[in-house]
């Protein structure tokens, strides 16, 4: 095993790695500051988890630790089974394999041997440890890659594989990563969806089999599920109580999280692409390298590994994690495609008043043969339609200029209409049969991204757009289409490798976007939220979480999405969905992640107007709080008529609770809120905010000062018994 601190080492990029074949035996600690992952070679020179949870205070307990083989069989032989890190089909092991290979001579199976391990220390919070394995009867190298993030307490795992021998291998199974778990109870909190109806939370408890979360629609990928889950180990886990892991898959592509509990009630968690028609056929000398699995346990609930993920995602994952966000107009619920040239001014124009930093065009500004007039055409001819935009995108920057605001603008520069000069002329770059009946979703259809020169086009596209129109800073990327009629005209006989080599086209021309133009913010949008994984938040620094902007449902759907997202990375808008909901309650409810507003102001009374401007202000105002700070989940939407959230600055001299009455009942009890993350012993000053011009606050405890101890002891009468009711309440260190 070898050491080396990278901060320290201007040769670590050229490590080459000590080689201690068939070592006798070997403890591997990955560690954070909370967590253990601990494994073990055994005599059988094969590597096992022997340990995965708290972390150990006594660095020699590790010496005790078992290598999870089978127990001695009655003759006293020991058969070398279960609890493999990374164990293949065909082994002596009878459950679902984490790889599966069928090698040149048509032998499917594989045994990997450890051969040596490196720990790279990144910097004082991040290290990597890189575990070599190899069969020693075909040249087939597996790389295991861990990264801790000591602090935060989590942990990335990602394989890569390669092989010498002399044709293609078929990888008929290639997972990130593969945990053991040993717990009386396993419940399963999984998230599925769908347009408009994302992250709906489920739980069951996991019993004896098999029970698989994946998706197969290559692109638009999340919509009927998403890339994460947590896992509870006693009863109920709760906010703040219990052991819980959380794991999610960067990956904007198929994937598969797979549980199964064995015969004795131990729980294997498999993740990583899904191999659904992806026998992936991988070159000699080249180097798969799956997906990151990302996984932090947390040991007090949910919300502090939320926290956990939050911090490390700002920090390390999301695009510009650490930077600011933009509040902004956009016209898509209130335009459509039907605009023109000066109505957009006049929206430019009431962003400036409304106090947003952008104003956002979206769909429907492009195409000249093919009008985008509706969803049916134009798609791919991103050429600015001269009907409704004689002075093209420069125009509308300039517009945006002279009224003060900045612009951003909205692509899809992964699809294609037939209806558009791009078919006509490049019927080979979608993907779709060619000797059955097309069909399509949205009137669309993929293009082909595993294709190089339909990567350029698409890059091309982005690069034209923003290359021309330097001051245009924004980019709402959407896609809107799963993948149909699933043939690529460019791979020809290797379809199996479409749905993975098509993510990685979208990455490289993501990435040669965010490289050419790293100050250009891009919104990861999917027809709503059908794209949320930190994979592609690399790229990105926010997502659209829905077009579902009813705000009593946004209020579950900002719930759910927050367990695994900083706020800053989602985005919500105030819009004239649920016209029964208050301006205030919907203004309130998208306050509470990062705001925005899809309305014509046109819509609204002056009161509302001033409202809404008032709102922005505080937003902008208390966006240290509201987009760095932590995120409490106080009182769940799930568990009665009203839900109340916290943002709490790092120092805890600030914070806001945002309180919602969702439907009470008549003479319904309400209960105090309870704040959390508070300094017990310094003074808070509890001024409620974002009040309708003319009204004062009901608040009992509005204007008072009260110590962080009471807060959070005794709590706010913050609920009230009226519908669809909401409170912002600012909370300020005397
Ligand atoms: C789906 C997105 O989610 C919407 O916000 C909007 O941009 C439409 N696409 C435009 O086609």
């Amino acid at each position: 095993m070898r050491h080396i601190n990278i901060k320290n080492s201007l040769t670590a990029l050229s490590l080459v790695f000590v080689s201690s074949v068939y070592a006798q035996e070997e403890f591997i600690r990955i560690s954070t500051d909370q967590t253990d992952l601990i494994l073990k070679t055994a005599p059988n020179k094969r590597l096992y988890q022997a340990y995965l949870g708290e972390r150990l205070i006594n660095d020699s307990d590790i010496n005790e630790l078992p290598h999870y083989i089978a127990r001695p069989g009655s003759d006293g032989s020991v058969t070398p089974r279960g609890w493999e890190v990374y164990p293949v089909s065909g082994g002596e092991d009878f459950f679902d394999p984490a790889f599966g290979i069928t090698h040149n001579d048509g032998n499917m199976t594989s045994y990997l041997y450890y051969r040596s391990h490196e720990v790279n220390d990144i910097d004082d919070n991040v290290r990597e440890t890189i575990i070599k394995m190899a069969d020693d009867k075909y040249p087939l190298d597996i790389t295991l890659h861990y990264m801790t993030f000591a602090k935060e307490n989590i942990i990335k795992s990602w394989t890569e594989i390669s092989h010498g021998e002399k044709k293609t291998v078929t990888l008929n199974q290639y997972a990130s990563s593969m945990l053991y778990f040993e717990s009386p109870k396993y419940v399963l909190h999984e998230y599925s969806s769908d347009h408009s109806q994302e992250a709906k939370l489920q739980t069951q408890e996991l019993k004896f089999g098999k029970k698989v979360v994946d998706t197969k629609l290559g692109s638009r990928a999340a919509m009927f599920t998403h890339p994460f889950f947590q896992l509870g180990f006693t009863d109920e886990v709760t906010e703040n109580h219990g052991k819980v892991l959380f794991g999610t898959l960067g990956w904007t592509g198929n994937f598969r999280f797979t549980f199964e509990v064995d015969n004795v009630n131990n729980l294997r968690v498999i993740s990583g692409i899904n191999p659904y028609a992806s026998n992936y056929e991988l070159k000699p000398g080249e180097v798969f390298t799956t997906p990151e699995f990302i996984f932090t346990l947390g040991y007090n609930g949910i919300g502090q590994a939320s926290r956990d993920i939050h911090d490390w995602a700002r920090k390390y994952q999301l695009k510009d994690g650490m930077g600011d966000r933009r509040t902004l107009l956009n016209n898509w619920e209130a335009t459509g495609m039907d605009f023109d040239e000066k109505i957009l001014g006049e929206w430019m124009v009431e962003a400036k008043n409304l106090g947003v930093d952008m104003f956002l065009l979206d769909d429907g500004w492009f195409a000249n043969k093919y009008p985008r007039n509706d969803d049916k055409a134009g798609l791919g001819d991103w050429e600015p339609n001269r009907e409704k935009l004689p002075n093209g995108i420069p125009g509308l920057v300039d517009a945006a200029k002279k009224a003060g605001i900045e612009f951003g603008l909205w692509v899809e520069p992964e699809m294609v209409n037939p209806k558009s000069e791009l078919f006509e002329k490049h019927p080979d770059w979608a993907i779709r049969q060619p000797n059955r009946d097309t069909y399509y979703y949205r009137d669309q259809l993929v293009l082909d991204l595993s294709n190089p020169k339909v990567q350029d086009y698409a890059f091309g596209v982005v690069d034209k757009i923003l290359s021309e129109n330097p001051d245009l800073t924004y980019l709402k990327w959407d896609c809107n289409s799963p993948i149909t009629n699933i043939y690529s005209p460019y791979l020809k006989n290797k379809q199996n490798n479409l749905y993975v080599d098509h993510v990685r086209g979208i990455y490289n021309i993501l990435k040669r976007v965010t490289d050419k133009y790293p100050d250009v913010e891009i919104m990861m949008c999917s027809g709503g939220g059908a794209r949320c994984d930190y994979e592609g938040l690399k790229y990105f620094g926010e997502f659209w979480c829905s077009d579902n902007t009813d705000p009593v449902d946004r209020l579950f759907i900002q719930w759910n999405f927050s367990q695994y997202f900083p706020i800053k990375a989602m985005a919500a808008h105030v819009t004239s969905w649920n016209k029964d909901a208050s301006i205030k309650f919907r203004t309130d409810v998208a306050m509470m992640c990062k705001l925005g507003f899809d309305i014509s102001l046109k819509e609204l009374t002056a009161d509302e107007q001033q409202f809404c401007a008032e709102a922005v202000a505080n937003f902008k105002r208390l966006k240290p709080v509201i987009l760095e700070g932590d995120f409490y989940r106080l009182v769940s939407p799930y568990d009665g008529n009203h839900t109340a959230v916290m943002h709490v600055t790092k120092d805890q001299n600030k914070a806001t609770l945002m309180a919602y009455d969702i439907f009470p009942g008549f003479k319904e009890k309400l209960y105090p809120v309870k704040l959390q993350g508070l300094d017990p012993a310094r003074r808070y000053r509890v001024k409620e905010i974002n009040l309708m011009p003319g009204t004062e606050s009901v608040l009992p405890e509005n204007n008072k000062v009260y110590s962080g101890d009471y807060l959070m002891k005794v709590g706010l009468d913050a609920f009230s018994a009226t519908r669809m009711n909401s409170k912002v309440i600012e909370i300020t260190v005397e």
